[in-house]
């Protein structure tokens, strides 16, 4: 006689003691929240010891843990050695601060564990509530689709496979960008952020295929160049196909010329993408929204949440005007994926018809929260309030001889230096200075051949004391550098 197969005796990973469980959850959530209150009193980054690196070199444990443990080790070895983007007094690159009630949606997120690459289910019905806000942030049509996704890097690479569909039609899905086809060529500025590039390439049409646009003073697309590139692959047989704008440039925040983009695009049946990574949402922001015209006739635009909104890593997001092309870009029938017209399965449309991911987390949440609990003027008038620390960053290098700006001043991201001799390295030793200080963390970039202390002003919680304290470190740090170069 069969018998039956052996049951283990722990059948589940859930608690087998709740109340402690709970307890601990308290404990957990207290520490992130005493964590986040009094970011400012913390160093912004501190230089990892030996003894913490090595902890993370063992291997995966057979044995469990119990939960307190391993979160005395999260806070031990974990929480005092992270990027710092929390603290006001973060400026490299372009890192969101995050928001508290974004990181509490983060858990409800994980406890739910919905997955979001399709299904009839309600979160997928919070996602499709943002794919309707961003079009209206936009002017966009019904008809318009939108799509979380990892980051700016990965909408920019979908937003050229749509523009790659558009220009070649779905056949290219089945062959390929192989011989026979046009020669397609895209456009963008040398000012324009480096993963354009890299989605050409991962696109298969090849980063050769990118024609890199010079930029005027101000780092904005050069129109009249754009259009003799142009005019020059027509006569030597290529197909022009894509324009991509940038609103805020990376290194210092340029918005190009988007009307001028849209006409050009218009005129030569050009796809116009904007990288909007963190400036397309200064949409909400009455004073900087202006300078965004021309971004409403984008066929496509590419944004994150978690720079200027303020969502929790990671929420990039894509809004394609023409949603039938972009699922036609992207949907692959499958039978185990059937849509059905009741139950689970229902609904003719599922998010994964619109990128590559099949499994999807519920990253709409924690930005649903964010703009529910603060609303769109409170995240339109941080976005002013980070530009305005710009200006006032800009005007206290301007007053500071021993400092140069750089680069004008366009959005919310300050280029300048502590003048001296061998200024490249002088000014990456300040930048290294300042970031083990913990005092502030700016990053660098090259404008025309000069290393640029970069501050880019992103977080909510950064104010005057903060640009004061840059100021201030960065003369004393340089001062010292002098000093001992002398000595
Ligand atoms: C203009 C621009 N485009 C694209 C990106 C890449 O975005 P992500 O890091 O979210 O992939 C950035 C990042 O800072 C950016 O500033």
């Amino acid at each position: 006689m069969d018998k039956a197969p052996h049951l283990y005796a722990v059948s589940s990973l859930d608690p087998s003691d709740w109340q402690s469980v709970r307890a601990q959850g308290h404990r957990m959530l207290d520490d992130i929240l005493d964590y986040v209150e009094h970011i400012r009193e913390r160093p912004v980054w501190q230089p990892i010891p030996n003894d913490v690196r090595a902890h993370f070199g063992t291997s995966a444990p057979p044995n469990p843990t119990d939960i307190a443990a391993v979160h005395d080790e999260f806070m031990r070895y974990i929480l005092p050695f992270a990027t710092g983007n929390t603290h006001p007094g973060f400026m490299g690159w372009v890192h969101g601060g995050g928001n508290v009630p974004g990181m509490l949606a983060e858990m409800l997120a994980a406890g739910l564990n919905a997955n979001l690459g399709g299904r009839d289910h309600v979160p997928i019905e919070v996602e499709r509530q943002i794919v309707q806000w961003v079009r209206q942030f936009f002017g966009f049509p019904e008809t318009a689709s939108g799509l979380f996704v990892t980051g700016t890097s990965m909408a920019n690479l979908l937003g050229v496979l749509v523009a790659r569909t558009a220009a070649l039609g779905v056949g290219v899905r089945r062959y390929g960008v192989a011989s026979g086809q046009p020669r397609i060529t895209a456009y963008t500025s040398a000012a324009a952020h480096g993963c354009v590039a890299q989605a050409m390439d991962l696109s298969g049409l090849g980063t050769g295929s990118l024609r890199v646009v010079p930029t005027n003073d101000l780092q904005q697309i050069n129109l009249a160049a754009l259009d003799r590139a142009i005019v020059a692959d027509r006569h030597a047989g290529f197909t022009p196909f894509l324009v991509v704008g940038t609103a805020g440039t990376v290194d210092v925040g340029a918005i190009d010329d988007l009307v001028g983009l849209a006409h050009v695009a218009r005129r030569e049946n050009l796809w116009f993408h904007v990288d909007g990574a963190f400036g397309a949402l200064a949409v909400l922001a009455p004073d900087i929204a202006p300078r965004l015209a021309g971004i409403e006739c984008a066929d496509s635009i590419a944004l994150d949440f978690h720079k200027w909104a303020q969502v929790p890593y990671d929420a990039g997001f894509l809004l394609v005007r023409d949603g039938t092309l972009h699922r036609d870009t992207f949907a692959s029938p499958a039978a185990y994926l059937r849509r059905e017209t009741r139950g689970l399965a229902a609904g003719p449309s599922w998010p994964c018809d619109l990128g590559p991911d099949l499994s999807r987390g519920f990253r709409a949440l924690k930005t649903w929260f964010t703009f529910k609990v603060h609303g769109t003027d409170a995240i339109g008038a941080v976005i002013s309030r980070t530009c305005a620390l710009a200006r006032y960053l800009e005007h206290k290098v301007i007053a500071t001889p021993k400092l140069e700006l750089l680069a004008p001043v366009a959005l919310n991201i300050v280029c300048f230096r502590y003048r001296g001799e061998d200024a490249n390295r002088l000014n990456a030793n300040i930048v290294a200075d300042l970031q083990e200080s913990g005092i502030v963390a700016p990053s660098t970039t090259m404008i025309d051949g000069h290393l640029a202390i970069r501050a880019a002003i992103v977080n909510h919680r950064t104010d005057e004391r903060d640009i004061d304290s840059l100021i201030d470190a960065t003369v004393a740090f340089g001062d010292a550098q002098l000093k001992n170069c002398a000595a």
